[in-house]
């Protein structure tokens, strides 16, 4: 504080402030306690300073403030955002958003040893076949697939299961099951058997889904990204035969690629026209394919979509069972 009876040694810096920004008198200002003495009689007493006054807004009952420059900005603040929703709402329409990412939250529990371990298993495999391998577990949602699995015991027939990666991974999450895998490219059939012993659990059967015809063995069927490869006229008659093929109580778990958001369709149409060649694919609606396997008496007991909104392909999961004997 700048004050005229500081002690001589702090005068020079006084005067110094005192010629910039004047003494108190010349600023007005009256600091409490202080009076200059040697004109106390002749001059009155300066006027206080008028303190800055500030409204704070008064709550009423019904929840709304008095304060009505705070309810414009409030007004215009709710504007704002009911037309950013508005916005956002368009924006998720039209990228096809799902609109609940509940599967993708628990994609999120990827069991990173068991991947790894799977991936382990193709050790001596040619480096163009690992790579390939290691893509399909960047890509495939093994979590979500794990959280269907983990589950289930016995016998597991996977239809179409490439070089099994996704198998081998669920292998090793659950220890219960034993898979068989069928498929109808020899080159895969070919290198899971040169890696078999690294993954004893899971085995590979060269052999045409169209022409599935098993006996009623099995305690669930995988259906992991055939579905959209096999012509339209033939999902019918493949979801038959999985019922066929399933014990009372047993397991239908289908994964595949949704045909919207249509930038996501082009997106696996583009991959698979890398991967697998020109052939068109078939792609189903999650409701589409529950309906089509409810159809030979399976019952549907999760239609989800599981991808993310950003990610670029599709995933859903649709889960049946067979009804249990009588
Ligand atoms: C996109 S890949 C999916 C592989 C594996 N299920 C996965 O998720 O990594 C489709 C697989 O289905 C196989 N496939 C296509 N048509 C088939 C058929 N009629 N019978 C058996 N397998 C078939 C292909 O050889 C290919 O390996």
């Amino acid at each position: 504080m700048i004050t005229d009876e500081l002690a001589p040694h702090h005068r020079l810096g006084t005067d110094r402030v005192r010629r910039l920004i004047g003494t108190s008198e010349e600023r007005g200002l009256e600091r409490p306690g202080h009076q200059d003495r040697s004109e106390e009689s002749e001059q009155p007493p300066p006027e206080p300073p008028l303190a800055r006054t500030i409204r704070l807004p008064v709550r009423h009952e019904a929840g709304y403030y008095d304060a009505p420059h705070l309810t414009e900005l409030t007004r215009a603040a709710t504007r704002r955002n009911a037309a950013l929703e508005r916005s956002l709402e368009r924006w998720t329409r039209r990228l096809g958003f799902p609109p609940s990412c509940e599967g993708f939250d628990r994609r999120m529990t990827l069991n990173v040893g068991a991947a790894w371990r799977a991936y382990a298993s193709y050790h001596g495999a040619p480096i163009a076949s690992r790579a390939f391998v290691a893509a399909r577990i960047v890509v495939a949602p093994l979590a979500v697939l794990d959280e269907e699995v983990r589950p289930l015991r016995g016998h597991m027939l996977s239809l179409g299961c490439g070089v099994a990666i996704v198998e081998r991974y669920l292998a090793e999450t659950n220890p219960r099951l034993e898979i068989e895998g069928l498929d109808i490219d020899p080159r895969k059939v070919d290198l899971i058997r040169t890696t078999a012993s690294r993954s004893p659990r899971v085995r590979l059967r060269l052999a045409d889904v169209e022409q599935l015809d098993e006996p009623p063995v099995y305690d669930a069927v995988l259906v992991c990204d055939l579905l959209h490869h096999l012509p339209a006229e033939e999902h019918r008659r493949l979801a038959a035969a999985v019922e066929r093929c399933l014990r009372p109580g047993g397991v239908c778990l289908v994964k595949d690629l949704d045909r919207l958001p249509r930038w996501k369709y082009w997106w696996n149409r583009f991959h698979d026209w890398i991967v697998a060649g020109p052939e068109p694919i078939t792609c189903r609606s999650p409701e589409e394919t529950a309906r089509l396997f409810a159809e030979p008496g399976l019952d549907p007991e999760r239609v989800e979509r599981t991808d993310h909104p950003l990610t670029p392909y599709a995933h859903y999961v649709v889960r049946l069972r067979k009804p249990p004997a009588a």
